[in-house]
């Protein structure tokens, strides 16, 4: 049937609205992506940026070891440019000496958060100025560290929504601090790109779990207590305890989905306790099931994890981590291993826990999950350091500024 005109007419014109109203549509599409990219993160604060941000999906940290030379002199003048560098480019401008400031216009929400290891302290302002926890931690049963991803005397945690902001900062931090500085290692991580999900959205790692349900919210009445450094040098500071752990994601895959929310006590599906139905029910660690064991089992990580406290005393904000099997191009053909068992996957978390104190946060939780958890059988620690993260700074000041 043909269209009379007037119809054709009224057809032809509501088209029209249509394709503006999707163009609009198109544009403010385009316009809320391109915000990603400009959004900043205020570097100067009572607290250094980079803790309680709603975390960036690119991370990457650097421990550095400090140089035999560097004494307590040089360290002042690598916190003042290293602080004066990581607040310009935060800002999406250029660090001073910057070769490339065009990669600094895209701030994407970066941030630049400075760690102390027990050295550099000591050299600053030696022994009695070092908090009680700041120093390695009490070697685990499960541990299996690898000496190259211990430690280090000056931590560069680097963060944003964008990879190549967080490798031109990356690449600008280290020229500033090679002179007074090694590198020792550079470890990186990601989390879903901004967008992908809704913000605010628990992430998943790499076994597919909800990872970061049961936190301290800033908003919490007791988050200063739990988290933040009452007083001293590191007052409005915290620790960081940085921890490498291996997934056997071959091992997980063998497991059924019972056998998984089993070893969590939470489905994987949704994150829910076993006994509840949304990811923030409280889990009711009493509830006895039809053969007469707790329905969330006693080795399960939450309930291993959550002991007597009825709320964790750490801030868990781990980055997922896949990297290069190295070698694995030529181990198929050396025929060292069958095909159905050659290494695929080096891949795990980057466990960073914030708290006061590690002795009350951190060492308390791994104990109990050293002594027992179902998850041990497919998680392995490969690294581990510490770090005090000193307070923020206001403009003109710097980053550990309290420590001389
Ligand atoms: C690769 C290793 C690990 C994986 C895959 C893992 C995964 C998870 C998941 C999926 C949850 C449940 C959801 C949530 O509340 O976040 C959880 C809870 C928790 N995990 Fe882990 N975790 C690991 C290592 C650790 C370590 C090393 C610690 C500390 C020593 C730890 C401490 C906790 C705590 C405190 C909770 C909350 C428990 C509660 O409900 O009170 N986890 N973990």
């Amino acid at each position: 049937m043909l269209l009379g005109g007037a119809a054709a007419g009224a057809g032809f014109a509501a088209l029209t609205a249509c394709t503006a109203r999707g163009d609009d549509q198109d544009a403010s599409a385009e316009a809320a992506l391109l915000a990603v990219g400009a959004d900043t993160v205020p570097f100067h604060g009572t607290h250094q940026a980079g803790v309680t941000t709603d975390p960036q999906a690119f991370a990457t940290f650097i421990a550095l070891t400090l140089r035999d030379e560097t004494d307590r002199e040089a360290i002042r003048r690598l916190l003042q440019v290293l602080t004066d560098d990581a607040s310009r480019l935060t800002a999406g401008r250029g660090a001073l000496a910057d070769t490339e400031p065009e990669l600094a216009a895209t701030p994407a929400r970066l941030t630049v958060t400075l760690g102390f290891g027990p050295e550099l302290v000591r050299r600053v302002a030696g022994e009695s100025a070092l908090p009680s926890w700041l120093r390695p931690l009490p070697a685990f049963g499960i541990d299996r560290l690898e000496e190259k991803w211990n430690d280090g005397d000056l931590l560069l945690h680097i963060a944003a929504d964008d990879q190549v902001t967080v490798a031109h900062a990356a690449r600008m931090l280290l020229k500033t601090a090679r002179s007074a500085a090694t590198l020792r290692w550079r470890q990186s991580g990601f989390r879903r790109s901004r967008g992908s999900e809704k913000s605010g959205t628990t992430m998943r790692n790499l076994f597919g779990q909800i990872d970061g349900t049961v936190n301290p919210r800033p908003e919490d009445d007791d988050f200063p207590a739990r988290v933040w450094v009452a007083d001293g040098w590191m007052a409005g500071g915290t620790s960081l305890v940085f921890r490498r752990i291996r997934m056997d994601l071959d091992g997980w895959d063998r497991l059924d989905t019972p056998g998984r929310d089993q070893a969590m006590g939470r489905r994987q599906s949704d994150g829910a306790p076993l006994t509840g139905e949304g990811e923030f029910d409280e889990p009711d660690f009493e509830a006895i099931g039809p053969h007469g064991f707790t329905v969330i089992p006693d080795f399960s990580h939450i309930a291993r994890a959550r002991g007597d406290d009825e709320r964790p005393t750490m801030l868990r904000r781990s980055y997922n981590y896949d990297d290069d099997v190295v070698g694995a191009a030529n181990a198929g053909a050396a025929g060292e291993a069958a095909a159905g068992d050659a290494e695929i996957s080096d891949a795990g978390l980057l466990f960073l826990a914030y708290q006061a104190d590690v002795d009350e946060g951190f060492v308390p939780v791994q104990r109990r999950l050293d002594e027992l958890d179902l998850l041990n059988q497919w998680t392995t620690p490969v690294g581990s350091a510490v770090f005090a993260i000193p307070p923020g700074c206001a403009e003109g000041g710097f980053i550990g500024e309290t420590l001389f």
